[in-house]
C-alpha cells in the first residue's frame, strides 16, 4: 500500500509541477466564452502585436501572434471553389500539384435554384474544400444586386431581387461557417459594375440603399451570422467603401450589430486616418506609395501598419480603434484558425461532385420549349449535332479572382456524349471561333482551340451537318473572357459576341429542331428567340457542367430553375440604361466618376412591371417538362394588424406525367401609397416537388415587414394602413391568382 501511495504522490506532484509550470491561458480554452478568450488574448498583446494582426503579411494571409502561439489567418478566393495556391507575395501560381479543386456552379446558378437547401449543400461542400486546404476565410459569397446586364461579375452574385438574394445567401453562410471557415460576404456595398470600380462614387438615395442594395448583406450578417465582410473598391458619399464610416460603422456595426471583421478588397485601402476611423479591421492587398510589389518590407508600409503605429507613438491617435480592430480579428481567428472542432474537410470528394452536378441541374432554366421538343427523345437512336465553342471550351479558368484550377471539368459536349452512349449518335461542329486562349494567373486550360477557318466556312460546315441531324444543340453564350462576364471589365452590350446570332439563325433554317443552350452569367439579347423551339439558360456550371446540362436535356432531371434576373429585349429596357445613369459621369479635374442610381428602387422586374416594359424573359420565369396548375389563393382573413401576420394558402397540382418541382412566388403590391412603390415586390417563394397528379397546399405567412417601404426621412420601415394585394405566380409576369387584404 505504502508503495502505491508513493507512486501516486510522485505522479500527482509531477502533474502538479506540469500544471503549475504551464497554466493554459484562457484564450486557449475553447470551452470558455468567445469574448472571454478575446479579452484574455488582447490583454496579453503589445501595441505592435495588435498592429501586426490587422494587416496582411502576404498576398492572402495575415499575421497571428507568434509569441502567444496565435496562428496566421489564411484567406482564399472564391465563391465557386478554392483558388489554387499562389506565391507568398504574388498573384502567380505556387505550382502545387495537390490544390486542384471542385468548381461548383456560379452563384447565379445557385440563385436560379430558388432552393435554400441547395444553398446549404453549397456552403457545406465548399466549406469542406476550404477546410481541407487549411483556409480560414472564404472570400465570398458575393451578393451585389444585378442592376445592369453589363456588369462583368454578375455571374458571381445572386440576381436582381433583394428578397431572393437574402434567402439564398443565409444557408450558404451558415453551413460554410459550420466548417470553421468564415464567410467574407462581398462586395459591401454598391459595387454593381466593374468598369471604373476603383473610382466610381455611387450617388444613391437612402430608400434605394435600404430597400435594394443592403438587404442581402444585412441578412448575411443578422441571419447568416457572417464572421467577416469584404468592403468594396468603389466610393459612396465620396468615401472609399474600405473606410466608409457610414456604411461600415453606422450601418454595418452599429445598426446591424456586426461583430466580425471588415476586410478590405485587395488594394481598396487608401488612407491611414480614414482606415482608423472608417471601420476597416483588416487590410489586404495594398499598394501603398513607396511600396513596390514584393518589396521586402512591403507589408510594414501598409496603411494600418507602421504609419498607424507612428501616429500612436506620436500621440496623434489613441488605441481605442486599434483595440476594436484587434478584437474583431481575434474573434475571427478564434472562430476559425483556433476553433478546435472544425473537422478536416474534404477535397474533390464524390459528394462534392454530386453536389456540383445537382446544384447545376437544379439551377438550369428552361426558357422556351415549343412543342415539347425537350427532353430529347432517343427512340430510334437519333443523330444529335452539337455546335458551338462553348460546348468544348473550359469555363472554370478565367473570369477574374473566382478563376479556379479544377481536378476535372466535364464540357457540355462530353456530358452530352456520355448521356447519349448507346442510345444516340453525337457529332460536333465548331460553328464559331471565340476566345481560343485559356489562362489566368498561370493556370492554363491546356486546350488548343485554334481554328483558322472563316466564319462562313464554320457556318457552312455546321449547317451541312445540321440538315442531316435529328437534333441540333447549339452551345454558346459568354465565356469569362475580358468583356464577356469577367472581373474588372463590363460587357460592351447585350448582344452575344463572335457572330453567334448569325450561326443560330443559319442553324434554325437548316433544322427546325435547333435547341440553344446559353452559357452565361448575364442576360443576353436573343433576336432569334422565335426562330428556335427551345432555349436553355445554363450558367457557368463548374466541374460537372456537361453532366448537369445533359441531365436536363435528356430528361434525367426535370428542369426547375427560375431566372434570378430579368432578360430584357434591349439594353435600354433596363432601368440603369433607360435613365442613362451607367457608367457614370467623370468629375472635372478628377479621376472620380459620379454614378447616380437614377432608377432608384425600380431595379429589374420592378422597372419592367412599373414602366410596363415587356421583358424577353421575366424574373422568376422557368419552364418544366410537366405542367403545374394553381388553384385560387385564399387569405386566412381579410384584415391584418401591423403587429400581426397574414397567411395565404394556394393548392398546386402536377398535371403532367413526370415528377417535377415548381417554385411558387408570392408578390405584394401596395396600390395606394403616399410614396411611389413598384408594381409588386417578391416577398415569398416556395419550391415544391410533386409527383404526377399530386396536389400540395402551399402556405405563405407574411408580417408587416413584407408590406413596408423604407421611409428615409424617418429612417424606418413603414407599412401604411390600407389595401394590399397578394399575387401568387410562376414568375413575376405569370400571376396565377391574387387576394386583396387590408392592413388596419
Ligand atoms: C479582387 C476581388 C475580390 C477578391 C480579391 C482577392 O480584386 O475584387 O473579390 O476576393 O481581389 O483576389
Amino acid at each position: 500500500m505504502k508503495h502505491i501511495l508513493a507512486i501516486a504522490l510522485s505522479l500527482s506532484t509531477a502533474a502538479g509541477i506540469f500544471c503549475a509550470g504551464a497554466v493554459k491561458p484562457a484564450f486557449r480554452d475553447a470551452s470558455l466564452p468567445l469574448e472571454q478568450r478575446v479579452e484574455d488574448a488582447l490583454s496579453r498583446m503589445t501595441t505592435e502585436e495588435k498592429i501586426g494582426i490587422i494587416h496582411a503579411q502576404s498576398k492572402f494571409c495575415s499575421k497571428g501572434v507568434p509569441r502567444l502561439g496565435i496562428p496566421e489567418l489564411w484567406t482564399t478566393d472564391g465563391p465557386h471553389g478554392i483558388r489554387p495556391e499562389v506565391l507568398w507575395d504574388e498573384w502567380e501560381q505556387a505550382g502545387w500539384t495537390n490544390d486542384s479543386c471542385v468548381a461548383f456552379p456560379a452563384l447565379t446558378c445557385l440563385a436560379a435554384t430558388w432552393d435554400p437547401d441547395m444553398s446549404a449543400l453549397y456552403g457545406t461542400s465548399i466549406g469542406e474544400e476550404a477546410r481541407y486546404r487549411g483556409k480560414d476565410v472564404l472570400l465570398g459569397p458575393g451578393v451585389n444586386i444585378y442592376r445592369t446586364p453589363l456588369n462583368g461579375r454578375n455571374f458571381e452574385y445572386m440576381g436582381e431581387d433583394p428578397y431572393l438574394a437574402s434567402r439564398m445567401v443565409v444557408p450558404y453562410v451558415q453551413k460554410l461557417q459550420e466548417q470553421g471557415v468564415a464567410a467574407c460576404v462581398k462586395h459591401y456595398a454598391l459595387n454593381n459594375n466593374e468598369v471604373n470600380r476603383h473610382t466610381t462614387n455611387v450617388v444613391i438615395d437612402d430608400r434605394t440603399l435600404y430597400e435594394i442594395y443592403l438587404p442581402a448583406f444585412k441578412a448575411a450578417v443578422q441571419e447568416g451570422g457572417a464572421w467577416s465582410i469584404m468592403a468594396a473598391y468603389n466610393l459612396y458619399g465620396d468615401r472609399h467603401l474600405c473606410h466608409n464610416d457610414r456604411l461600415l460603422n453606422k450601418i454595418l456595426k452599429e445598426e446591424w450589430g456586426f461583430d466580425g471583421a471588415v476586410i478590405s478588397d485587395w488594394g481598396g485601402t487608401h488612407d491611414t486616418r480614414e482606415a482608423i476611423e472608417g471601420g476597416l479591421d483588416l487590410e489586404f492587398g495594398s499598394w501603398t506609395n513607396g511600396l513596390s510589389n514584393g518589396a521586402s518590407n512591403a507589408y510594414d508600409n501598409y496603411y494600418l501598419a507602421r504609419p498607424y503605429l507612428d501616429l500612436i507613438s506620436k500621440g496623434e491617435v489613441g488605441t481605442a480603434e486599434l483595440d476594436d480592430k484587434a478584437r474583431r480579428v481575434l474573434r475571427l481567428i478564434f472562430r476559425t484558425a483556433m476553433a478546435y472542432d472544425k473537422g478536416d474537410g474534404e477535397l474533390c470528394s464524390e459528394a462534392h461532385y454530386d453536389a456540383a452536378r445537382t446544384i447545376g441541374a437544379n439551377g438550369i432554366v428552361l426558357l422556351r420549349n415549343e412543342g415539347g421538343v425537350l427532353p430529347l427523345r432517343t427512340e430510334g437512336r437519333p443523330n444529335i449535332l452539337v455546335v458551338g465553342e462553348n460546348a468544348i471550351k473550359m469555363m472554370t479558368v478565367g473570369g477574374g479572382s473566382s478563376s479556379l484550377k479544377v481536378q476535372h471539368e466535364i464540357s457540355p459536349l462530353e456530358g452530352i456524349r456520355a448521356a447519349a452512349a448507346g442510345i444516340a449518335d453525337v457529332d460536333y461542329a465548331r460553328g464559331y471561333v471565340g476566345d481560343v486562349t485559356g489562362e489566368y494567373n498561370g493556370v492554363v486550360t491546356g486546350q488548343n482551340l485554334a481554328d483558322s477557318r472563316t466564319p462562313q466556312e464554320l457556318i457552312a460546315e455546321a449547317c451541312a451537318k445540321a440538315s442531316k441531324a435529328d437534333y441540333v444543340i447549339f452551345v454558346g453564350g459568354l465565356n469569362k473572357s475580358a468583356g464577356q462576364d469577367c472581373e474588372d471589365a463590363d460587357r460592351a452590350g447585350l448582344e452575344l459576341p463572335y457572330g453567334q446570332d448569325a450561326v443560330i439563325a443559319a442553324l434554325a433554317k437548316a433544322n427546325p429542331r435547333t435547341i440553344v443552350v446559353n452559357v452565361s452569367g448575364n442576360a443576353v439579347a436573343m433576336p432569334w428567340v422565335k426562330d428556335v423551339p427551345a432555349i436553355v439558360q445554363a450558367w457557368f456550371l463548374g466541374s460537372e457542367a456537361g453532366n448537369s446540362i445533359a441531365d436536363v436535356l435528356f430528361g434525367k432531371v426535370n428542369p426547375s430553375g427560375k431566372l434570378p434576373m430579368t432578360f430584357p429585349v434591349a439594353l435600354t429596357d433596363n432601368g440603369a440604361h433607360a435613365t442613362g445613369s451607367y457608367p457614370g459621369a467623370k468629375r472635372e479635374g478628377s479621376d472620380i466618376l459620379d454614378l447616380e442610381y437614377k432608377e432608384g428602387i425600380m431595379v429589374g422586374y420592378r422597372w419592367h412591371d412599373t414602366k410596363k416594359v415587356k421583358p424577353l424573359f421575366a424574373f422568376g420565369h422557368g419552364l418544366s417538362y410537366t405542367d403545374f396548375a394553381y388553384g385560387d389563393v385564399k387569405a386566412d382573413c381579410k384584415e391584418m394588424t401591423s403587429d400581426g401576420s397574414m397567411t395565404f394558402r394556394i393548392p398546386v397540382t402536377n398535371k403532367g406525367s413526370v415528377p417535377g418541382a415548381e417554385t411558387v412566388q408570392l408578390y405584394i403590391s401596395d396600390p395606394k401609397c403616399s410614396v411611389t412603390r413598384p408594381a409588386k415586390e417578391l416577398k415569398g417563394f416556395c419550391k415544391v416537388f410533386l409527383q404526377p397528379g399530386e396536389t400540395r397546399e402551399l402556405v405563405f405567412t407574411v408580417d408587416a415587414s413584407a408590406l413596408s417601404y423604407f421611409d428615409a426621412d424617418r429612417h424606418k420601415w413603414v407599412a401604411e394602413p390600407g389595401q394590399f394585394l397578394a399575387s401568387v405566380g410562376a414568375s413575376s409576369a405569370d400571376i396565377r391568382s391574387t387576394a386583396k387584404f387590408t392592413l388596419k
